[in-house]
């Protein structure tokens, strides 16, 4: 069956069809920015390719928990998504829901910026500002060892995620910082 490429618009009408909760639109909409961010700062010209992949890798999660990170496969190729779309969604669970190991660019970004969004948040949230605006790297980096912050943000898949990239940590944080800052309002990180 012919192959069709998902709109943004598309893709975010998809995932409001299968998610209501307003925590993961917004992580959505985060790692969305983030991954056309990364597109950029990796010289990839589709920016919104990666944007899509970023925006609907949770698609199936609040539905099909049990089966998250698999569940998706059946629901895009029902849309008749793209392969390379679907295996990059897939493989953002490496060792955790799928053995889909993260190859290409776009796939060891998503697998990079996922939980790190998540961090990021949570740093951004405690601030007198409540904003990612005014956010440094360092601020993150001084909650990455404090193991009881944040304490569900797996700080070994975003080290292996760097790594796989051949980023240094500290860029990668800068890097998904600046990212979150273009939607800062969407995803409630603007602050007062
Ligand atoms: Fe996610």
């Amino acid at each position: 069956m012919e192959k069709v490429i998902p709109t943004r618009i598309e893709a975010f009408e998809l995932l409001k069809e299968y998610t209501s909760n307003p925590s993961l639109l917004r992580h959505a909409l985060a790692v969305e920015s983030v991954m056309r961010h990364f597109a950029g700062v990796l010289g990839e010209p589709d920016r919104e390719k990666w944007g899509v992949i970023g925006l609907a890798h949770d698609l199936d999660y609040e539905r099909h928990p049990e089966s998250h990170c698999k569940k998706v496969r059946e629901i895009l190729t029902e849309k008749r998504w793209p392969e390379e779309y679907i295996r990059a969604i897939e493989s953002h669970g490496w060792k955790l829901c799928t053995d889909v190991e993260p190859r290409e660019p776009m796939e060891k970004a998503l697998y990079a910026v996922d939980e790190l969004t998540g961090l990021i948040s949570a740093v951004a949230i405690l601030r007198p500002s409540k904003s990612v605006l005014d956010l440094t790297a360092k601020s993150v980096k001084k909650k990455w060892k404090d193991k009881a912050f944040a304490a569900g943000v797996n700080r070994s898949v975003i080290e292996e995620g760097a790594k796989s990239l051949g980023m240094e940590l500290d860029v990668l944080i800068a890097e998904t910082i600046r990212g979150m800052q273009d939607v800062a309002e969407e995803i409630g990180l603007k602050g007062e």
